[in-house]
């Protein structure tokens, strides 16, 4: 028989492909939108065969209704403290009213539990939902996939195109980054929703790559040197992207403030993921360091 499936933050880039995965995977689908979500959004996930369902998300009611019958709630809500730890409270709570067994929460990044609380806001938002969840009678099982591999176009410190240079911080020239598609990921949690049970933690990556490989792939896909360098000690680039927080408070109401994207950095070279569950999934075909690169590097002069 099929499985239900409900996707909230359907809307979203990841919550989207995370239908389109489920439903190519043969599960019914039924994406959770509200009021303000985009029509055109709205439409192209019915014309990928999910059922459309809106809500209030603040009435338990209407969240436990739409619940009913499901086997699996996936949440990919992207937002600050009311989005991750109030609105997916609200869905936790309305899933587990309707008596729903499986609860997959929007973590979808590193793994945030070796990490200090304090050095990365929204992964404490994500901690502390999990002491939530833990609490209760649902098999919460979180998906960790390190940093979306899109974050190497974006010309952040990590890989910039535009300066050619390579960053890394501490001794970590050798220390392997986690990346993970957004298909690959997309992929996965929708394999793992339609399990009848899977373990509390999944660590995934498309590809392990440490910022002295990413200068070899570079210079033999493109032929140019780019330039590797060190920018601090951790030490100092924790104690940096303290001191930019507490002189930008505006950025505790942005959801990617320039001291988080900082956070987010410095969370990938200091925890990582040694044991990986790609295997879990045999067939998903994942995405190794040489296809992703060469498939924007190409377009390097
Ligand atoms: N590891 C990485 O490198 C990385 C990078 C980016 C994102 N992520 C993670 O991936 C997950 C999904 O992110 P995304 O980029 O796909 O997000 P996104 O495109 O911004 O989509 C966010 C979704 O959340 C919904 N939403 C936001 N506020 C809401 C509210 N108050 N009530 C109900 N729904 C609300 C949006 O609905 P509407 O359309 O109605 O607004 C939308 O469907 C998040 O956990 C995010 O942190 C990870």
């Amino acid at each position: 028989m099929k499985k239900n499936i409900l996707v909230a933050g359907a809307t979203g880039h990841l919550g989207s492909m995370i239908c389109k995965a489920l439903t190519g995977q043969g599960a019914n689908v039924i994406a959770l939108v509200r009021k303000e979500s985009d029509a055109g959004k709205i439409e192209s996930l019915a014309k990928a065969g999910a059922t459309v369902v809106g809500v209030d998300f603040n009435k338990n009611v209407e969240i436990a209704k739409a619940c009913e019958g499901i086997d699996c709630v996936v949440s990919a809500l992207a937002g600050l403290a009311e989005v991750i730890i109030d609105t997916q409270s609200a869905l936790l709570d309305g899933a587990i009213s309707a008596g729903v067994k499986r609860f997959i929460p929007s973590d979808f990044c590193t793994d945030y539990q070796p990490l200090t609380p304090g050095e990365n806001r929204n992964f404490d938002l994500r901690r502390t939902f999990k002491g939530y969840i833990d609490e209760k009678d649902i098999q919460a099982t979180s998906i960790f996939n390190g940093a979306f591999a899109d974050i190497l176009k974006y010309n952040t410190p990590i890989l910039n195109l535009k300066n050619r240079s390579i960053a890394y911080w501490g001794d970590k020239a050798d220390w392997k980054l986690d990346f993970t598609t957004m298909e690959n990921t997309a992929a996965f949690t929708a394999a793992v929703a339609l399990e009848d049970e899977s373990p509390r933690d999944l660590h995934i990556a498309s590809f392990q790559i440490s910022p002295n490989m990413m200068k070899e792939s570079i210079k033999v896909i493109t032929e140019q040197d780019f330039n590797l360098q060190k920018l601090s000690d951790l030490d100092e680039f924790s104690a940096n992207i303290k001191k930019q927080r507490l002189e930008n408070p505006s950025g505790e109401q942005e959801l990617y403030a320039k001291w988080q994207q900082a956070q987010y950095i410095y969370s990938m070279f200091t925890t990582q993921h040694p044991l990986l569950d790609n295997h879990h999934h045999n067939e998903i075909v994942w995405t190794s360091a040489d296809e992703y690169l060469r498939s924007f590097l190409k377009q390097v002069e």
